[in-house]
C-alpha cells in the first residue's frame, strides 16, 4: 500500500478517535499482555490471617517499620560500628517496637564472619518478641553482594546491559542471591528498572540503558534468578552438589525489589532525586513497561521514586502507588518507601505541613513499609494516626498482610532466617568469578577502530597515561564496598587494574605509565608527552570516580577538561593513541575523539573490567559489547535512538537533531558479520498474529567472534509521531569464522502497540517497516 494512503487512514483514526471515543474503526485498542495477577497460595493466605489477627496494633505498625542497621548499632565517638549492634537498642527496636525489618550498611563492608554475627544476632533477638516474627533484613546488592568483603561483584547494569545477553543476567543474579542469603538477608533492593534517558544523572550507571524493551528483558531475567531457588544454576556453575539445604528458603529464595517506581530517572535537572516533568503518554510508553514486565515476572516488591513527577512526589501519590501500581499493573506485593522519603513529603516536598500528615499521605498513597530509617517516628506517627481514625486499621491490616506474606514465601519462618555457613563458605567460588569476567567481556565496547588500530601487537611499546589506568574505583563504580565505592582499602588485592593488564600482556619493561592526570585536574603532561617519544602507541585511561546518588551530581556532561587536555596533548604528539573508558554515564569526549585511532569503553566492569579492556586492546578478547545508549556528541545534543522524525537531522549536520558521537546498539568486532535478508514469515497480519522474522548471519572473518543481532520496527505513520525505530528483540549468538546461523524472533503485533491520542495502548492499522541493524528493511502490513 502506497505511504500517504497508510497516512490517510491513520489520519481518520486519529479523528475519529479524538471526535468520538469507541467510534475508530481503525485504532483498536489494545492492551499488552498480561498475565493474571499472581495466584496467592491459601495455605500461605490462612497463615497469614491467622497471624494478622494475633498481631496488636502496635506489633502491626512495627512490621511496617525499616531500620538502618546503624539505629541499632553501637556509637565510637560520633562515627557508627556497623557490624557492632548495641543488644540495647536493638532490643528496644525489635522487642518494644516490634520493628519487623532492617536495612543495609553504607559506610563499611562486612566480612563473611560479620555478617553472620549480624544476621543471626537480629534473628535471635527477634525471638524474643511477644510473637516471633523473624526480621527481613534487605541490602542493596545491586552488582553482586557488594557490602560484603569476599563477595562476588559483577559489573553494573549498564554494562550488563552492553553484553545484551539475558543469560549472564541471570547468571549473576542467582549468584548474588545465593550469597546474600547465605549471609542472612532474603531481601535485595535491585534491580533498579529505571531507563536511563537522562545521562547526566548520576545513578545512570544503576541502570540497563535508554531502550525500553532492553530493561524490561534484562530486569525480568534479574527478578526471576533472584526470586527463584538457586540451586540449579550454583550446581552446573559449581559442578558439584551444593548447599542450600531446604530448610533455606521458601517459595522466594530472596525477594527483589523493581525499583524506583515510577519516573525517577528522568529528572529535568539531571540531579538525583529532583523534579522530572514526563507526560502521561511517556510515562506510559517508556517508563511503566519494565515494571510491567517485573509485576507479570512476580516481583515481590516495590521501591517508590524519592522524587516528583509532574510536581507530585510520589510517596504521596496515590494515582502511581495504588491506580496504577495496584489497580492497573496488579501487583500484590510490598511498596516500601525509599530512604527517609515519608519525612521527606514535610521536610523538603512540603506537601504536608506537618511530619504526621507525611505518614498519613505516604501510607494512604499506598507505601506499605516505611524506610525511616534512624529513628521511631514514623511509629509513633502512624500509631496515633491510627488512634485518631485518620488512618484506618484495615489499612495497616493490608499492609501488614503484604508483609507476612513475604516471609512466609521467603521461608523465614518454617527454616532457619539467619545466614548459612556452608552456603557462605562458596562466596565468590572461582566459577562465579568467571561469570564476572565472562560478563565484562562480553560488556565492553570498541566504539572506533580507525584503520584496524586495534588489536595491538603484543610486542608494541607502549605509553599508558590516564586516571583510569590505575583507579580501582572507576573500574567498578559506586556501590562497591561503602556506598560511594570509593574507599580503596576495602578492595580485594588480586584484583588488576588496566595497567596492571596491559604490563601482563606485553610485560612490564614495554610499559612505560605517567600518571598525567587526576580525575579533574592536569598533572605532569609534559612528562607524558616527552614519554611518548620512545612508544609506538599510546593508551589514554579516562573516567569518572566512583559515586552513588547526589554526591555522583554533576553540572556539565563533558569528562572534565584535564582529562581532554591530556588526551589531545598525546595525540598531538602524532603517536597512536588509544582511548579506554571507564565510565558511570556517556561523558562528552568530543574534543578527543577524532584526533583518536581507537576507542574502547570499560563502563563501570567490576573486578575484571581492567582485564577485559586489556583483554580487547591486545586481542586476546574480540569485542562484542554493544552500547546500551546513544552516546551524546555535544552537551547540549542529548537524543534517544527511538526519537521521532521530527528530531532528525541531515546526515552530517550537527546543528540540530540525532546526530550522537556513537549510536545506541553500535559496536566493532575484529572479525565481520554478513547478514542475509529479512525474512518475515507473512507480509500482513491483524493485531492477534505473531510473525517469525528469520535472519542468516555469517562470520565471514577470520576469527570466532559473538554479535548481537538486534530487531527493530518502524511504523511508517500514525497517530502520534512514530519513532524512527524502537528494539524488538536482541540475540546474542557466537560464531566461528565461516560457521552461519539462523536467527529467528517472534514478532508479537501487539508488541507494536504504542500509546496513543487517548494514552492508552493502540495497535493502528499500517504498514511497518521490520528490520535487524544493517540490513534493508522488509514492509509488514498491520490490518
Ligand atoms: C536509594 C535506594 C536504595 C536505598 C537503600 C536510597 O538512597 O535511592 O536505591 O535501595 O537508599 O540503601
Amino acid at each position: 500500500m502506497p505511504p500517504f494512503r497508510t497516512y490517510a487512514a491513520a489520519l481518520a483514526a486519529a479523528a475519529a478517535a479524538t471526535s468520538a471515543p469507541g467510534a475508530a474503526a481503525h485504532a483498536q485498542p489494545v492492551l499488552p499482555p498480561r498475565t493474571a495477577p499472581r495466584p496467592l497460595d491459601p495455605r500461605t493466605e490462612a497463615r497469614v490471617d491467622s497471624l494478622l489477627r494475633r498481631l496488636t496494633l502496635e506489633e502491626k505498625v512495627g512490621e511496617m517499620t525499616q531500620l538502618t542497621i546503624q539505629a541499632v548499632a553501637r556509637v565510637h565517638g560520633t562515627a557508627t560500628v556497623a557490624q557492632q549492634l548495641d543488644s540495647a537498642k536493638l532490643e528496644d527496636a525489635l522487642v518494644r517496637y516490634h520493628v519487623g525489618s532492617l536495612l543495609n550498611v553504607w559506610d563499611v563492608a562486612l566480612t563473611p564472619a560479620q555478617w553472620q554475627e549480624v544476621t543471626s544476632t537480629v534473628q535471635r533477638v527477634a525471638r524474643r518478641k511477644r510473637v516471633a516474627v523473624p526480621v527481613l533484613y534487605g541490602i542493596d546488592a545491586v552488582h553482586g553482594h557488594q557490602y560484603m568483603r569476599g563477595g562476588t561483584i559483577f559489573p553494573h547494569n549498564i554494562a550488563l546491559a552492553a553484553t545484551f545477553d539475558s543469560a549472564v543476567v541471570r547468571q549473576a543474579a542467582a549468584i548474588t542471591a545465593y550469597e546474600t542469603r547465605a549471609s542472612g538477608m532474603a531481601w535485595n533492593f535491585s534491580p533498579v528498572l529505571d531507563v536511563g534517558r537522562q545521562p547526566l544523572w548520576p545513578r545512570f550507571y544503576e541502570t540497563f540503558g535508554e531502550d525500553v524493551h532492553v530493561v524490561a528483558t534484562l530486569g525480568r531475567a534479574a527478578i526471576e534468578a533472584t526470586q527463584a531457588d538457586p540451586r540449579p544454576v550454583v550446581r552446573t556453575l559449581l559442578g558439584t552438589a551444593v548447599p542450600p539445604p531446604a530448610r533455606v528458603g521458601g517459595q522466594v529464595f530472596v525477594a527483589a525489589t523493581g525499583k524506583h517506581f515510577l519516573g525517577y530517572s528522568a529528572p529535568l535537572s539531571g540531579k538525583d532525586r529532583t523534579t522530572a516533568w514526563i507526560p502521561e503518554r511517556e510515562l506510559r510508553e517508556i517508563f511503566v513497561p519494565p515494571f510491567r514486565a517485573a509485576i507479570d515476572a512476580g516481583v515481590r516488591t516495590i521501591m517508590a521514586n524519592s522524587g516528583d513527577v509532574n510536581g507530585v512526589p510520589v510517596h504521596a501519590s496515590h494515582a502511581i502507588l495504588t491506580d496504577l501500581l495496584r489497580t492497573e499493573l496488579g501487583f500484590t506485593g510490598v511498596t516500601v518507601s525509599d530512604w527517609a522519603d515519608i519525612e521527606k513529603l514535610h521536610s523538603v516536598h512540603r506537601v504536608a505541613p506537618t511530619r504526621n500528615d507525611a505518614v498519613r499521605l505516604a501510607v494512604m498513597a499506598g507505601v506499605d513499609m516505611s524506610m525511616v530509617p534512624y529513628d521511631l517516628s514514623f511509629y509513633d506517627d502512624l500509631l496515633a494516626l491510627v488512634h485518631e481514625g485518620a488512618v484506618p486499621e484495615s489499612r495497616v491490616d493490608e499492609a501488614v498482610g503484604r508483609i507476612l506474606r513475604l516471609k512466609y514465601e521467603l521461608g523465614l519462618f518454617d527454616g532457619d532466617p539467619g545466614p548459612n555457613a556452608a552456603m557462605l563458605a562458596r562466596a565468590n567460588a572461582p566459577a562465579f568469578q568467571a561469570v564476572s569476567r565472562r560478563a565484562a567481556e562480553e560488556a565492553v565496547t570498541l566504539l572506533k577502530n580507525d584503520r584496524a588500530m586495534l588489536p595491538l601487537a603484543k610486542t608494541a611499546r607502549v605509553l599508558v597515561v590516564g586516571p583510569g589506568a590505575t583507579s580501582l574505583t572507576a573500574q567498578y563504580g559506586g556501590w562497591s564496598y561503602t556506598w560511594q565505592g570509593t574507599d580503596t582499602a576495602l578492595y580485594p588485592k588480586y584484583v588488576k587494574t588496566l595497567l596492571d593488564a596491559v604490563r601482563d600482556r606485553v610485560g612490564p619493561s614495554r610499559v612505560t605509565y605517567v600518571p598525567g592526570a587526576s580525575f579533574d585536574s592536569t598533572r605532569d603532561v609534559a612528562a607524558a608527552v616527552a614519554a611518548a617519544r620512545d612508544v609506538d602507541v599510546v593508551i589514554v585511561a579516562l573516567g569518572e570516580q566512583a559515586e552513588a546518588e547526589s554526591p555522583g551530581n554533576i553540572d556539565d556532561l563533558t569528562l572534565p577538561a584535564a582529562q581532554l587536555q591530556l588526551a589531545q596533548a598525546m595525540e598531538a604528539t602524532g603517536k597512536p593513541v588509544v582511548l579506554a573508558l571507564f565510565e558511570a554515564r556517556p561523558r562528552i569526549i568530543r574534543p578527543a575523539v577524532d584526533a583518536a585511532r581507537a576507542i574502547v569503553t570499560g563502563y563501570e566492569t567490576g573486578p575484571f573490567g581492567g582485564e577485559a579492556v586489556a583483554g580487547v586492546l591486545f586481542g586476546d578478547v574480540n569485542p562484542s559489547g554493544r552500547l546500551p545508549f546513544t552516546y551524546p556528541r555535544y552537551p547540549g545534543a542529548v537524543e534517544h535512538y527511538d526519537r521521532n522524525e521530527s528530531a532528525n537531522s541531515t546526515a552530517g549536520d550537527s546543528t540540530t537533531g540525532y546526530y550522537p558521537e556513537f549510536d545506541f546498539g553500535h559496536g566493532l568486532s575484529y572479525t565481520t558479520f554478513a547478514y542475509g535478508p529479512v525474512r518475515l514469515d507473512r507480509r500482513e497480519a491483524t493485531a492477534r498474529d505473531t510473525v517469525a522474522v528469520a535472519v542468516d548471519v555469517r562470520n565471514t572473518g577470520a576469527r570466532a567472534g559473538q554479535e548481537v543481532v538486534q530487531l527493530y520496527t518502524r511504523q511508517l505513520y500514525a497517530s502520534v509521531a512514530p519513532p524512527t525505530r524502537r528494539l524488538r528483540g536482541f540475540q546474542r549468538i557466537a560464531l566461528a569464522p565461516g560457521e552461519q546461523r539462523t536467527v529467528t524472533f517472534r514478532l508479537a503485533v501487539q508488541d507494536l502497540a504504542f500509546i496513543g491520542l487517548q494514552n492508552r495502548p493502540v495497535v493502528e492499522p499500517g504498514d511497518v517497516d521490520v528490520f535487524v541493524r544493517g540490513v534493508a528493511p522488509q514492509r509488514l502490513t498491520v490490518r
